[in-house]
């Protein structure tokens, strides 16, 4: 026989797509308050002047979506409140993880881009979600607050990443960075200068007499073969 028969089992309403908007935004909140806090760590640690103002003013437009949150909070008529998003916390770890152990100005920008790309993606596809929830249920006011700050996410990854591809990687990739084929050119090029070097050497020496190359030679009879004019 079961022991305890008399605890009521609570009974739960289904959710609305109104309660999965309010917990979105909640969600939201908490992202954005996050990442007051953590922007102008990456901005203090970019070299890249472009980099850092960037950060810098994406860190200032991140105070005012925690204001549109709150005006959104408003329009829905509840008190702002956060609940925990543990994803962004680990972006955020990722990023630092980036600041710790990235060495070199140019390969650290490099990287802080990508962190703050992962960071740009999801808070982009929160809003996104977000967004077409209040649409659907004809919130227009909030619709149109959601848009605004979506709108400046993705100019801002837009911008880091236009910034990195034409400016930032390319720095860090560097002498160091070539490809395989260039570092062997490189190689192939260091030896045939030390053999030129030797060469001339030894006939400054008088070691060796000076032959044609083939190549010279073959050059020499074209030249031959043409005619007078
Ligand atoms: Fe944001």
């Amino acid at each position: 026989m079961p022991k305890n028969n008399t605890k009521t089992k609570k009974v739960e309403r289904e959710m609305t797509l109104e309660d999965l908007l309010v917990t979105k935004l909640k969600a939201l909140y908490d992202v954005e308050n996050q990442l007051v806090k953590a922007l102008p760590k990456l901005a203090k640690k970019a070299d890249h002047e472009d980099l850092r103002r960037g950060f810098e003013r994406h860190a200032k437009q991140t105070e005012g979506h925690v204001g549109r949150l709150e005006r959104g909070f408003d329009i829905l008529e509840i008190r702002p409140q956060k609940l925990q998003s543990d994803a962004i916390r680990g972006l955020i770890a990722d990023a630092d993880w980036v600041i710790k152990n990235v060495k070199g100005d140019a390969a650290l920008d490099a990287n802080l881009v990508a962190a703050a790309q992962y960071i740009e993606y999801y808070e982009i596809a929160g809003y996104e979600s977000a967004l077409a929830w209040a649409k659907l249920l004809d919130m227009v006011d909030l619709a149109d607050l959601l848009q605004e700050t979506l709108d400046e996410e993705r100019e801002t990854s837009d911008e880091l990443m236009e910034l990195a591809i034409a400016e930032v990687n390319e720095r860090a990739l560097g002498d160091e960075g070539m490809g395989e084929d260039e570092e062997d050119k490189g190689k192939e090029d260091e030896k045939e200068d030390k053999k030129d070097k030797k060469d001339k050497k030894d006939v400054k020496n008088g070691k060796v007499e000076v032959e044609e190359d083939e190549e010279e030679e073959e050059e020499s009879e074209e030249e031959d073969e043409t005619p007078e004019l």
